[in-house]
């Protein structure tokens, strides 16, 4: 039987020492999606089974073999964890009726997503991603523009070698001829292809092209390639995607192989490819689906989108020492000895707080010298100890825990201004010039943030 204090294989704690990490990508991923008009949305995490096998896709990999499946009560309603973000996207768009307000609608995302796969480096079981999804326009500067939001994120991150990919796999009428294409070739290797892609071979050829086991992928590689038998629409709005791309100086590669390993899409599909990845190499995944809204029941409605795998960025910025502001260090840790002061500590500590200070006190009734160890281990910028004589003073030594440095504080209000002062002129020995320091106190007063 599993350990129970072990988590599921292919899932990851993101633990306290790791999750400020996950707070900047996120912020800068929403912030950045924000300046071309993105607002988010928050759907279920699971959703029901159909929902998955009518938009990703009963044939491919993902509804095959990967899914999670939910049930909350025998002979009840099939539900699934979801794999992906853009299905619940465009389920709760119809919906809600968002289509029916502005349009273009633009959408984004965070979520966790769960696919039942080998677990590798960049690989997970529960995995996130952040999501764009843009509901409306059918022109090629749409297509531009969700690539855009991508590699804007990747650029105010300060990433490097990351090459954009990409290629259309035209519309459902151009692919009629493809997919005869398809299955003439493939049947020629009917013996050698896994039992589920000789199922694919009638239904849904394109699937084989990305089939994972080696031998049918040895085989897709010979195949036709999609942009042979684009229709002229399809070939002049990926000219029209290139053309913009060019204009733009965004280098990008043409690479017919690319199917994407989902039904919906039709015309641009995108992945951007990182060399620090691996196996794994591709962080961003999108495309058109101009026919999934209409599918699932909505008004016909083109749309399109993208996801960035936030594990795989993350892997991205660490192997390229990408720095990520570290979280914020305790201001002031107020020691306690004896009851009073411990209720005096508690007092100050609160109203420090409430400034917006990053405060702590000892919570553990320990004695001073390990009250002391523990402000070291948290880094806190400066202490103070409250005794009986403190008390009775109404003053304390505040203390700069980088230079030893002291000066004598007021128990009182008056505390707040101090910390301030000392805080945003860096330490102690700094503050000579009281005016300027009341000076930055009142820039403070005024709001300005600490
Ligand atoms: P996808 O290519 O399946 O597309 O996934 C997008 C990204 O999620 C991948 O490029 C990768 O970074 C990450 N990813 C996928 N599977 C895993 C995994 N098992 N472990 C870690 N990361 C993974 C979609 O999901 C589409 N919904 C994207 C989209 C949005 N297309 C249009 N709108």
């Amino acid at each position: 039987m599993a350990n129970i204090t072990t988590a599921p294989r292919g899932t990851q704690d993101i633990i306290t020492t790791e999750s400020y990490k996950w707070q900047f990508i996120e912020k800068m991923a929403l912030e950045n999606a924000a300046l071309f008009g993105f607002k988010e949305m928050r759907t279920p995490t699971f959703e029901q089974m159909s929902l998955f096998k009518r938009s990703v896709g009963d044939d491919t990999d993902v509804v095959q073999k990967e899914m999670y499946e939910v049930r909350a009560e025998k002979g009840k309603d099939l539900y699934g964890l979801k794999p992906e973000g853009t299905a619940g996207i465009v389920r709760s768009v119809i919906q809600n009726n968002l289509l029916k307000g502005a349009l273009p609608l633009k959408t984004c995302y965070v979520t966790s997503c769960f696919r039942h796969e080998r677990p590798q480096a960049g690989r997970l079981r529960e995995f996130h991603q952040f999501g764009v999804e843009l509901f409306g326009p059918g022109s090629p500067s749409a297509d531009v523009e969700v690539i855009l939001v991508a590699k804007n994120l990747f650029d105010m991150l300060g990433l490097k070698n990351i090459s954009l990919n990409i290629n259309s796999i035209g519309c459902p009428e151009c692919r009629k001829d493809y997919h005869a294409a398809l299955k003439a070739y493939f049947e020629q290797y009917k013996d050698k292809l896994c039992p589920t892609c000789l199922e694919r071979l009638d239904k849904n050829p394109m699937r084989i092209l990305d089939c994972k086991s080696p031998v049918c992928s040895e085989i897709a590689k010979g195949a036709p390639v999609v942009t042979d038998y684009l229709c002229d629409e399809c070939k002049e709005h990926f000219d029209g995607v290139k053309a913009r791309l060019k204009a733009l100086n965004i280098s990008f590669e043409v690479n017919p192989k690319i199917v994407r390993g989902l039904d919906y899409y039709t015309k641009t599909v995108f992945e951007f490819i990182s060399t620090d990845l691996g196996a794994q190499a591709t962080v961003c995944g999108g495309g058109r689906y101009d026919g999934l809204v209409e599918q699932l029941g909505g008004d016909p409605t083109k749309a399109l989108g993208f996801a960035v795998g936030l594990e795989r960025l993350l892997l991205i910025m660490d192997a390229q020492g990408v720095t990520i502001p570290t979280p914020e260090v305790c201001d002031l840790y107020i020691a306690s000895i004896g009851e009073d002061a411990s209720i005096k500590a508690c007092e100050l500590t609160n109203m420090l707080r409430a400034e917006g200070f990053y405060i702590e006190c000892d919570l553990m009734d320990r004695g001073v010298k390990a009250q002391m160890k523990y402000a070291n281990k948290i880094g806190a910028k400066y202490s103070m100890v409250i005794g009986d004589s403190e008390l009775e003073s109404k003053k304390a030594r505040l203390k700069d825990m980088t230079s030893g440095e002291e000066i004598e504080v007021a128990l009182d209000e008056s505390l707040t201004k101090k910390l301030y002062d000392i805080t945003l002129s860096g330490q102690i020995n700094k503050l000579t010039d009281e005016a300027s320091a009341d000076g930055l106190y009142e820039l403070f007063a005024k709001g300005f943030n600490k």
